[in-house]
């Protein structure tokens, strides 16, 4: 049995970063009628059960994704065997990952930014601290990401 892809993103409140590759890669699967099954997560338990920051909503709402409906959660061991592939938006987040990944995970995990040529190893950098501009920056590179991995899972 092939299982249709099933991708979840993972940063640290899963409030900003992972909530908006959420949403542009459900947006940029939806355009090109792809079956993905999107879901996102945080390592951290603080934000569990909050909508996505202000800004980051905004930053979607203004390229046309709306992600006001989601809510926070926490990764959880289930997740290792339920998502095909697991993508951190940075390696802190990965490293947690891999301590958090059971003797039975089959997900793949991998650097969110590893998708996107010349971006190997990079992370998205986390705009939970700064101004609306870190957001744009976030958005930008969460959307080359969700290019990317349509290309791969069309391919
Ligand atoms: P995220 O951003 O990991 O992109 O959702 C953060 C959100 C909240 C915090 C840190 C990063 N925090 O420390 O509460």
């Amino acid at each position: 049995m092939t299982q249709s892809p099933a991708i979840l993103f993972v940063c640290l409140g899963n409030i900003c970063r992972s909530p908006l590759a959420e949403g542009a890669l459900r947006a940029a699967a939806g355009e090109v009628g792809l079956d993905l099954h999107v879901d996102s997560a945080g390592t951290g338990h603080w934000h569990v059960g909050n909508p996505p920051d202000e800004r980051a909503q905004a930053v979607a709402l203004r390229h046309g994704v709306d992600i006001s409906g989601l809510r926070a959660r926490q990764v959880e061991e289930a997740d290792f065997t339920r998502f095909t592939h697991i993508y951190a938006l940075d390696s802190e987040n990965l490293r947690n990952l891999r301590m958090l990944s059971p003797f039975d995970a089959s997900a793949e995990l991998g650097l969110l930014l590893d998708a996107v040529p010349g971006r190997t190893g990079q992370a998205v950098a986390d705009p939970y601290y700064g101004g609306d501009e870190g957001f744009l920056e976030t958005w930008r590179d969460v959307t080359a990401a969700a290019a990317a991995l349509v290309a791969r899972f069309r391919a």
